[in-house]
C-alpha cells in the first residue's frame, strides 16, 4: 500500500483529513476541470496551481515573522499539502500503476515512488508542528524543493514516455478526473476518515 493510500485509510493518521477538510474550507483558485481533460493537463494543472502555491508562501515569508504572518503562511502551507496529498493519491492510484504497465521503465517508476513517500513523509512532520516553531518554514522550503524537482522529472521525462507508447491518457483523465471529484467530495463530510476504517 502506497503512503497516500494509508493516510487516506487509517484512521490514526490525521493528516490527510485534517488537510482535506482545510482544502475544503479554502477557496480553490484552479477552476474544476471538464470530465474528459487529457491525463497530463490534468497533472500539469495540478503542478502549476502547487508552484504557485510555494511561491506564494516564499513571498509572505519576505513579509514578517510575527503571529498574523506565521498564521497567513500556515494557511498557504495548509492549502500546499492539501493539494498535494490530493495529487499524489491520485497519481499512485490511478496515473503511476497505468504508465508503469505501459512504458516498461520499472526504475524511474520506482525512483518516482520514493520521491512520493519523501513528500508524504515532510507533509505528516508539517502536520505535527506548529507555524512557530524552529525548522517549520526550513521544511516547507525544503518541501518545495523537492516537490520543484519530482514535478520537473515527471514533465521532462515520465510525461514524453507515456506520449511515445500511446497511452489512452483521455480515458485515464476521466478517472483521475472521477477520484478526485470524489475526494474533494468525501472530504466535505465531517467524519470522512471514519467512513474509510476497515478498508483495505
Ligand atoms: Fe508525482
Ligand atoms: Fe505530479
Amino acid at each position: 500500500m502506497s503512503l497516500s493510500s494509508a493516510l487516506f485509510q487509517q484512521p490514526g493518521s490525521s493528516s490527510a483529513a485534517r488537510f482535506m477538510l482545510d482544502a475544503v474550507s479554502t477557496p480553490i483558485a484552479v477552476p474544476s476541470p471538464p470530465r474528459d481533460t487529457d491525463a497530463l493537463a490534468l497533472l500539469r494543472q495540478d503542478h502549476d496551481l502547487i508552484r504557485q502555491l510555494f511561491k506564494d508562501f516564499e513571498r509572505l515569508l519576505m513579509q514578517g515573522h510575527d503571529t498574523r504572518h506565521r498564521a497567513e503562511r500556515a494557511g498557504v502551507v495548509s492549502r500546499i499539502c492539501s493539494e498535494l496529498l490530493m495529487h499524489i493519491h491520485v497519481e499512485d492510484e490511478i496515473f503511476y500503476p497505468a504508465v508503469r504497465a505501459a512504458i516498461q521503465d520499472d526504475l524511474l517508476m520506482d525512483v518516482a515512488d520514493v520521491e512520493h513517500e519523501g513528500v508524504m513523509r515532510l507533509i505528516v512532520e508539517l502536520d505535527m508542528m506548529g507555524a512557530e516553531e524552529a525548522l517549520y518554514d526550513a521544511k516547507v522550503i525544503v518541501l518545495g524543493k523537492e516537490v520543484g524537482r519530482h514535478m520537473k522529472e515527471e514533465q521532462d521525462v515520465v510525461f514524453p514516455k507515456v506520449r511515445q507508447v500511446n497511452l489512452d491518457t483521455i480515458a485515464l483523465g476521466k478517472e483521475m478526473a472521477s477520484l478526485r471529484r470524489a475526494l474533494r467530495r468525501d472530504s466535505a463530510q465531517p467524519h470522512f476518515h471514519h467512513e474509510n476504517e476497515g478498508a483495505t
